[in-house]
């Protein structure tokens, strides 16, 4: 009979590979009832599904189908929707001891309003990471959730050092390491088993593997169009591939930059791929260049070279640590940094501390003595 009952909430793709570790080890404890919730704020196939699927993960028992909408419009949703899960409680009709919630999307920090707000507890894993740059969505995000979830679990020391600075108790802050490495260490082999980059006719090593979807990058004409001639340039030396995200596909096209694009030879145009492609792809790729915080984190830990297409980051450790470089929308710093890769004289990095595909077991253990 379980005496803890979780309500473990998902909502976007980044999400995904963070709950998958932490419900596989909570099921080493019979003790613990773990229903998975999916706000729905992803909802396409290859945004969603498809990870459910490749990352081994059960299908939601509750789905909240919010959908895409402004921020006050989405994140209203899910409080609405999800306050009333809170009070209907667990498939079973018990109450939830604690709602588990990871990242920084819209969805982390409705769901955990609407827990406080009920008194249910939260538990925030990848607390404490900060950007100090309040004009990210994200920022805003973790700061509320961070300011009223009861478990912070930490997946960085600098993490730990801004809870502090908070004022947030010490017993509160859990430094556990990386649970979305978890996932990377575990599924890395089968990954690089596919023949996913033969798929598009390009070399291990030989490639460049771009991402870009925050609205700082994508969402004006001038910058976007800036940044793609960066890209379109360097694929005449550098093959490059580029999975594109609906946001900035529709922006592509809104902005008239298409045709410009499909004319770079060099550059592979792809829809969002699933976690085992795109794995497949970034772990074999001579360079990232992304605004993701996923890959920013990723590439520190396969050791390839990172060019961040941000200001700042909520994730020193790969700057000081890793193998990233914030480039900003740069493009005289973007094309200085790609030269350096071509001419393999790029700096290099090591993993951090705690990065080692155990994170999801301390975080379980932390849960279960909640
Ligand atoms: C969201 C997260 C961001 C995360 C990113 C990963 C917030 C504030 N942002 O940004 O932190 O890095 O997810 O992908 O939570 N759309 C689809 N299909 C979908 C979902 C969205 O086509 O399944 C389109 C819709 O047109 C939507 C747009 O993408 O308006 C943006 O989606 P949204 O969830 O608002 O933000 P993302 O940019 O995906």
């Amino acid at each position: 009979m379980a005496n803890l009952r979780l309500a473990c909430v998902v909502g976007a793709r980044p999400n995904f590979m963070k709950m998958a570790p932490l419900l596989r080890a909570l099921d080493a404890y019979p003790s613990i009832e773990a229903v998975l919730i999916h706000t729905g704020q992803h909802y396409d196939q290859n945004l969603s599904d498809v990870f459910f699927e490749e990352l081994g993960m059960k299908r939601p028992e509750v789905s909240l189908d919010v959908g895409s909408g402004q921020h006050g419009e989405q994140t209203a949703r899910v409080l609405e929707r999800f306050e009333d899960v809170l009070r209907r409680g667990t498939p079973g009709g018990k109450r939830y001891d604690l709602v588990v919630v990871v990242g920084d999307v819209n969805s982390t920090m409705a769901a955990t309003l609407a827990a406080a707000k009920l008194g249910v507890k939260v538990a925030h894993v990848e607390a404490g990471l900060r950007s100090f740059d309040r004009t990210m969505p994200e920022e805003i995000n973790r700061v509320v959730t961070d300011a009223i979830a009861d478990i912070l679990l930490v997946s960085e020391p600098s993490g730990v050092e801004n809870l502090r600075r908070e004022g947030h108790a010490e017993d509160r802050i859990h430094l556990v390491g990386n649970i979305m490495i978890d996932t990377l260490v575990w599924l890395l082999p089968r990954a690089k088993a596919r023949d996913t980059h033969q798929q598009y006719g390009l070399q291990p090593g030989r490639y460049g593997l771009v991402t870009l979807h925050r609205p700082a990058n994508v969402d004006t004409p001038e910058i976007l169009s800036r940044l793609l001639e960066v890209l379109i340039d360097t694929s005449r030396e550098l093959p490059l591939v580029f999975p594109i995200h609906p946001r900035t596909k529709k922006r592509i096209e809104q902005f008239d930059l298409s045709q410009r694009l499909a004319s770079a030879e060099g550059i592979v145009q792809l829809p969002p791929l699933g976690y085992l492609d795109f794995l497949a792809l970034s772990s074999q790729a001579k360079v990232i260049v992304t605004d993701s915080g996923g890959l920013q984190e990723e590439s520190t830990v396969l050791g390839i070279p990172c060019l961040t297409a941000r200001p700042n980051t909520e994730r020193p450790v790969t700057v000081d640590q890793g193998t990233s470089t914030l480039v900003g929308n740069d493009p005289v710093k973007l094309r200085k940094c790609l030269d350096e890769v071509i001419q393999n004289s790029y700096k290099k990095g090591s993993c951090p501390p705690l990065w080692d595909g155990m994170a999801a077991k301390r975080t379980a253990t932390v849960l279960a003595g909640a």
